[in-house]
């Protein structure tokens, strides 16, 4: 769990930017770097060590009350750790930063840091978060779990195709092969495997970001995965390339022109899958849950905490393709979604249409100016659910939100520590944080995503 980094110490203590430390992490802080302290006190925080872990670590950004550090060399491991499952050209997968904690020590860090944000960043009591959390929800499966993943084009390797991977950690100039990412599908690693073959068999150079020569940058590989469909999107400096294999339905994204958007689909244009009692397209601008089989237990709690009831409103806000406010359509009289991509929109839209759902409406905006019109148009919602990106709601927004007078918030997120200041300022407008209920979408990572019901008190 994180601890208070505020501890007194001697100025002198402060280490120096570039000084090698051998320390050992005693606990892990927000966003699921190691935390450390020198012998004088002073809190160092190391990505990629676990609590148990000697390291030697090099500082960089050394503040007034902690410093930053990178690991050169695990010491001595955790004797809690466990053999890493995913590694890549000899080193573990970067995707895969908590791989070597057991997975019931990753929930229970799970669980703290909801628990801990809530406290620290949120003003609420300890003891008050300890009653109103329920147990942390585990994912379905624990390895390749993921829908989506974006590989990023290299250097040549010895056999003269483009290296096509992730970034090693800290090193954006080189990337790392991967042959067999443990957090994909067997499906997904094929499809990463064969446009690596095909952009070698074609002679299709890797952009080169030092020169600016070459053509291939990204490779995002997206998986239907109740449908087994694939789509793979290469990010390009050229529109004209050679055609990748059919069966990848292939869209290619040429950013040469100053616009990232597709500029010639060879496959279809969207993703068809399938989510709870939902057929679902998804546009490959649109958001989509990353973990399938998760977001369906995800889901079901927001279901559980919004407790519609035949004739209320809910208005879904962020609502991507519409999947939060479909999956209650059923329990609730209307439903209004807002997003600010329009091709999710026109997914959304389509996805009523696809599961016969006639009591969802969709409008294209943004959060912050579209809900005043949406209460115009609809009126006041009974049930507001808001599922942001990892930044949360900016102060403004959640004025916005608590403008609709819901009885009920249900807040999705991503991010407990922007979540926290969130649900601080619903509560000091007249809000109850009545349930907190974290979901390990991410198994291996430390994120962390949890869904938390406020009540309007009176109401
Ligand atoms: C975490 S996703 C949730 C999507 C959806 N609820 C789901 O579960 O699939 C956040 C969504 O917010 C959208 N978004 C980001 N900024 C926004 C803004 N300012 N206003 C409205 N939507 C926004 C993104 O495009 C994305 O679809």
């Amino acid at each position: 769990m994180s601890e208070e980094v505020t501890a007194p110490h001697k100025k002198s203590a402060r280490p120096r930017r570039g000084e090698e430390l051998e320390l050992r992490i005693t606990a892990l802080a927000q966003g699921g770097r190691g935390i450390a302290r020198t012998p004088e006190g002073f809190v160092v925080f190391i990505g990629g060590g676990l609590p148990g872990d000697v390291v030697r670590a090099r500082v960089g950004k050394a503040k007034r009350s902690y410093a930053e550090a990178s690991l050169i060399e695990l010491v001595e491991p955790s004797p809690e750790r466990i053999p890493d499952t995913c590694i890549h050209g000899g080193e573990p997968c970067p995707g895969a930063a908590w791989q070597g904690l057991p997975y019931e020590r990753q929930l229970e860090h799970k669980a703290e840091q909801v628990a801990d944000a809530l406290v620290r960043l949120g003003g609420f009591d300890a003891a008050e978060i300890e009653t109103k959390s329920e147990p942390i929800v585990e994912a379905v499966e624990q390895w390749r779990y993921r829908n989506k993943l974006e590989y990023s084009f290299g250097a040549p390797t010895a056999q003269d195709a483009p290296a096509l991977g992730f970034h090693a950690r800290g090193r954006w100039d080189e990337v790392v092969d991967v042959d067999d990412c443990k957090l994909a599908s067997e499906a997904n690693n094929a499809a990463r495997n064969a446009v690596r073959e095909w952009a070698a068999a074609e002679a299709v150079p890797a952009f080169d970001t030092a020169s600016g020569a070459g053509v291939l940058k990204n490779l995002i590989v997206r998986e239907g995965r109740r449908t087994g469909q694939i789509q793979t999107r290469l990010v390009t400096t050229e529109a004209e390339i050679p055609r990748p294999p059919v069966d990848l339905h292939t869209i290619v994204a040429a950013q040469s022109s100053g616009t990232d958007g597709p500029t010639g689909a060879l496959g279809a244009e969207y993703l068809s899958e399938r989510l709870g009692d939902l057929d679902l397209r998804v546009s490959p601008t649109a958001f989509l849950q990353t973990n399938t089989e998760t977001a369906e237990r995800l889901y079901a709690v927001a279901r559980e905490y919004g407790a519609l009831g035949q004739g209320e409103r809910l208005f879904d806000l962020y609502c991507g393709i519409g999947t939060i406010g479909l999956s209650m359509a059923a329990d609730a009289g209307e439903v209004w979604g807002i997003e600010s991509v329009p091709e999710a929109i026109v997914d959304a839209e389509a996805n009523a249409d696809l599961n016969g759902i006639t009591n969802a409406h969709f409008h294209a905006a943004d959060a912050r100016l579209g809900i005043r019109p949406l209460i115009e148009e609809a009126g006041k919602p009974d049930v507001v659910v808001i599922d942001p990106p990892r930044a949360g709601l900016s102060a403004k927004i959640v004025r916005r939100v608590l403008e609709c007078e819901a009885e009920r918030i249900v807040y999705v997120s991503c991010n407990p520590t922007t979540m926290a200041p969130n649900a601080r300022q619903m509560v000091e407008a007249g809000y109850t944080l009545t349930r907190v209920r974290p979901v390990d979408m991410f198994p291996q990572t430390p994120h962390i995503e949890c869904v938390a019901l406020l009540e309007r008190q009176g109401g």
